[in-house]
């Protein structure tokens, strides 16, 4: 019998030190995604940005790992872009995305001096015309286009097909419209497109086809108003591995695929290739984190399953209950014994459908044993709720075999601190 061992730190003794549920996450896996990012794609590809889709995993620290290792960050809120001010993240390195961003984060955004905003339709542009010329600034945007192309994954976390509440449709002519208007406001200089297609994407048919379409634009825009081109944003979704899923791919199979045929297809066509940006979030993060569970009750139906009961759940990672995700989970102090039978892993919210694993195998199990489930990096903790009034966990970081602290876990005080 012995102890799982995560990045040179006993997981057993992490969830006596900081409690459980507790997160951990790994910043030696983390600063190694985004060395991976550097060498394959930013250091291969001249006129390129990586920003980090700082929705699947944010914190002070994260976004302090981010700023040190280079990269730039995706922002979807007032809220995230407040997170990455606090750590002096650089804002020309910030890109604001959104389908329905508030006046009040547009100008944060303006004023702040954030790179780029993503716009996602035409009422956006006066927002920011009017902002923009009221601070004197000029403001560099970039169309969100949904490219009309169907990602492989779940349908809720699929987006770049026609029937979605993101961005401009291709097939029609809103995007020419936008683009003239574009072109006519004083203070907006338009850069380009972006698109994103989806999350948890293992193949990369998907972004070819995107990207060919998204040619064929930057060519007509060209020969027909004169409009050329200069950015162009390709979004993030490239998949990790849970549990019986295929594994996480390295970085070139989606950015070779992209920039290849989009070299060849700026080519085909005289058009000069963009500068290029990438936006990985779930890649860079979700495998980096599990998360660590005391086992409490035990019920065994006899002939038809054995619910084991944890000390979280669906308030720490709703993924299973909102897209049937699928989880693997070790016994953290009896790592490595033989499963002797089939359990499901259930949390302790007073709902059904609060089941994190399905038919997990496992040793001889009893309450007080601590059961670490994988690759929770991603959509957990920014996903995680306090339903029942269950307080958030703590959010540790692992690096070498030293733990610290990033997060401190909440308190029934926190839950009703800004009750009257
Ligand atoms: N860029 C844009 C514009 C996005 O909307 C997203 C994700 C990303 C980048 C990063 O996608 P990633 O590389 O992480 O797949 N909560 C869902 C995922 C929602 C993703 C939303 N947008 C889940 O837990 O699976």
């Amino acid at each position: 019998m012995s102890n799982l061992i995560f990045y040179g730190c006993d997981t057993v003794e992490l969830a006596k030190k900081y409690g459980t549920p507790l997160y951990v996450m790994s910043e030696d896996y983390i600063v190694d995604r985004c060395r991976e990012i550097r060498e394959d794609f930013l250091e291969k590809y001249d006129n390129t940005m990586a920003v980090y889709a700082s929705k699947a995993f944010l914190t002070k620290e994260m976004a302090r790992i981010i700023k040190r290792e280079g990269l730039g960050m995706d922002v979807v809120s007032g809220g995230e872009l407040y997170t990455a001010m606090e750590v002096d993240f650089p804002m020309d390195r910030v890109v604001f995305h959104g389908n329905n961003k508030l006046v009040d984060e547009i100008e944060m955004a303006i004023k702040n001096n954030v790179g780029r905003i993503v716009v996602d339709n035409i009422r956006e542009l006066d927002i920011i015309e009017d902002i923009a010329s009221k601070y004197g600034k000029r403001v560099n945007i970039l169309f969100r286009v949904s490219p009309g192309v169907d990602a492989h994954t779940h349908k809720y976390i699929q987006t770049g097909q026609v029937d979605s509440k993101f961005g401009i449709p291709l097939d029609d002519d809103a995007i020419r419209t936008a683009v003239k208007k574009a072109m006519n406001c004083k203070h907006i200089d338009l850069k380009g497109f972006h698109f994103h297609i989806g999350s948890q994407i293992h193949e990369n048919e998907s972004y070819i086809l995107a990207v060919r379409k998204m040619v064929e634009l930057m060519k007509e825009l060209k020969e027909d108003i004169g409009f050329i081109t200069k950015e162009f944003n390709t979004g993030g979704g490239y998949g990790i591995q849970y549990k019986g899923d295929e594994n996480r791919k390295n970085l070139a199979f989606y950015t070779d695929a992209i920039m290849n045929t989009l070299e060849d297809e700026c080519n085909r066509h005289s058009v000069q290739r963009p500068f290029v940006i990438i936006e990985p979030g779930r890649w860079i993060v979700g495998e980096a984190g599990i998360t660590l569970y005391t086992i409490g009750t035990i019920k065994e139906i006899p002939g038809t399953r054995t619910y084991v009961s944890v000390d979280g759940g669906m308030t720490d990672n709703p993924r299973p209950s909102l897209y049937q995700a699928k989880y693997d989970a070790v016994v953290a102090n009896k790592y490595g014994e033989e499963p002797v039978k089939k359990v499901t892993v259930a949390g302790k919210c007073c709902e059904s459908g609060d089941i994190l694993i399905w038919d997990l195998e496992v040793p001889e199990i009893e309450p007080g044993d601590i059961l670490a489930v994988l690759s929770t990096g991603a959509y957990n903790y920014s996903m995680a709720s306090n339903y029942n009034r269950i307080p958030k966990p703590a959010v540790v970081m692992v690096s070498r075999g030293k733990d610290r602290l990033i997060v401190k876990r909440e308190t029934y005080e926190d839950i009703l601190r800004n009750e009257l």
